[in-house]
């Protein structure tokens, strides 16, 4: 990991209305670390990853951001075609409806083809080649390149959506409950490739989930949010083991758990 943070988050809150979203969220991310939001529904948790990835504007607070050439940029003060070229090719946004996140008309090759294309590669070979590879890295096989996402199933889906996302090789990833719409034993196979990409890749991840499990298994650190405050925040060990304040033991117990 590097000596300097990725994401430099500045009490950001978003209202809706009178409505509290989130409330002084304030953190750093550096290279390389995942970082697990996790709360009850409704807690702020979509909000707040969704301000950290510009697709929403937040009320106040700030959020700057380590360009490759190392030079910090405030992203709500980007103009739309430099926020549209982080989204393409430093970043990585998985959906929990992978619908959401992928072309459903276009074949899965084009899916992840398309965001090669996007980082300026026009080499076509080159492209369906690592496309290919990363069916399989994603264990799809290779010869269903050609099919649409419509014909594959949940967890093909998703694993198709997280190769269209990492193919570029961003530095950063923003996941929202990835593993949410999926069966319990999909999820855990999702689970451990998933980790394996992210551990080989060095990528940094903000993974907002409300299942414990996927928050232990995944990420370095977590943040704990309750009613849009971030109410307990440290590495993921230390809160799940020795959780300090008492909604986080009882989140931990699992009585808050659904
Ligand atoms: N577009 C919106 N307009 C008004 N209020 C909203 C909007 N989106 C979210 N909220 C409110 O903001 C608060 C936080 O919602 P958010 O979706 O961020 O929670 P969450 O932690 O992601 O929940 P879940 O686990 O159910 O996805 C809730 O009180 C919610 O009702
Ligand atoms: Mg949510």
């Amino acid at each position: 990991m590097s000596d300097l943070p990725l994401l430099k988050v500045n009490n950001l809150s978003k209202f809706y209305g009178s409505r509290i979203g989130c409330k002084d969220v304030s953190f750093e991310l550096w290279p390389g670390e995942v970082l697990a939001i996790v709360g009850e529904s409704g807690s702020g948790k979509t909000t707040l990853l969704n301000c950290l990835s510009t697709r929403l504007l937040p009320s106040t607070g700030s959020v700057t951001y380590r360009m490759r050439d190392e030079t910090y940029r405030d992203l709500y003060h980007m103009n739309e075609a430099e926020r549209r070229f982080l989204m393409r090719t430093d970043w990585g946004f998985v959906h929990q409806n992978p619908a959401d996140g992928l072309r459903m008309s276009v074949s899965a090759g084009a899916n992840v083809g398309e965001r090669l294309m996007a980082v300026g590669d026009r080499n076509y070979g080159r492209i369906r080649q690592t496309a290919a590879d990363w069916l399989s890295r994603v264990e799809i096989a290779e010869d269903r390149i050609d099919d649409q996402p419509r014909s594959f199933s949940g967890g093909m889906r998703q694993r198709l959506q997280i190769a269209r996302n990492l193919v570029t090789s961003p530095r950063l990833v923003f996941m929202d409950e990835p593993t949410g719409g999926l069966d319990v034993s999909v999820q855990a196979r999702l689970l451990d490739l998933l980790r394996g990409l992210v551990n080989d890749l060095g990528l940094a991840a903000i993974v907002v989930t409300h299942d414990l499990a996927v928050a232990r298994l995944l990420s370095h650190r977590m943040m704990v949010m309750k009613d849009g405050h971030v109410i307990e925040q440290g590495l993921t060990d230390r809160v799940l083991d020795d959780p300090r304040e008492r909604y986080t033991q009882l989140l931990v117990s699992s009585i808050l758990q659904v």
